[in-house]
């Protein structure tokens, strides 16, 4: 990893990540959290006050240390303003949603925003989340990922090398809810529409999935 990955990225995505129009959309998909969550590209931990008392734990998995910096400065200053929900207890347990170092059906649900697109092998990744999720647990997710309009997909793929480059392997055109799907998860809710900031890199994949029971 270079000085941009290391140094300056994690900044850059800080800023990028704390645009307004994002702010409803993780309130959405953190809202129904419950026990023993595990957050996947936890990135500068702005979703940490958005879970819900129900949440009792937070693993999670961030391989960006800076980022991971910027994740305690924020829950130390959401603890100096009293905030309670920041102390529901976040733990890092790894570095990478390729290899989540936990035993099978060993968490309650899985969160996801705007990770899976940055993940190299994101089959994998989601593989390993159904393996770790409990009979019944569900993934709740907001991603983005290739639009259903032919003109705009062209554009992501287009865009994509240079994406890559620039934002941390970000890929603009992954089908997200096909690959969901294809990890053997069941979609129980999906609601997709563009953020009004680009359409490129804005066709939002909104729900949650769940690992059937046996
Ligand atoms: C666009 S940022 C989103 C961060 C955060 N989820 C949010 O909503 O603000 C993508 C995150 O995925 C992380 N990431 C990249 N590769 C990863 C991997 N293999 N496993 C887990 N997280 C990864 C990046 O370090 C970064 O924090």
């Amino acid at each position: 990893m270079g000085v941009y990955t290391e140094r300056i990225l994690p900044h850059l995505m800080d800023r990028a990540m704390r645009d307004k129009e994002l702010d409803p959309i993780r309130a959405r998909v953190a809202a129904n959290l419950t026990g023993e969550v595990l957050e996947i590209g936890f990135g500068s931990g702005l979703n940490t006050a958005l879970y819900p008392a129900t949440v009792s734990r937070v693993l999670a998995v961030e391989p960006a240390l800076l980022s991971r910096r910027l994740a305690d400065r924020r829950a130390t200053a959401q603890t100096a303003e009293g905030e309670r929900r920041s102390r529901i207890p976040v733990e890092y347990i790894g570095l990478d949603g390729q290899r989540l170092p936990l035993p099978e059906a060993s968490v309650d649900q899985v969160l996801s925003t705007w990770t899976l697109c940055s993940i190299p092998d994101v089959a994998r990744a989601l593989s390993e989340i159904r393996r770790v999720l409990r009979p019944g647990g569900s993934l709740h997710f907001a991603e983005h990922g290739l639009s259903p309009d032919p003109k705009v997909a062209r554009w992501q793929t287009r865009l994509t090398p240079i994406q890559r480059r620039v934002a941390g392997g970000c890929r603009l055109n992954l089908p997200i809810a096909d690959l969901i799907t294809a990890s053997g998860l069941q979609l129980t809710g999906l609601t997709n529409f563009y953020l009004h900031a680009s359409k490129t890199a804005g066709y939002i994949y909104e729900g949650a999935a769940t690992r059937a029971a046996p």
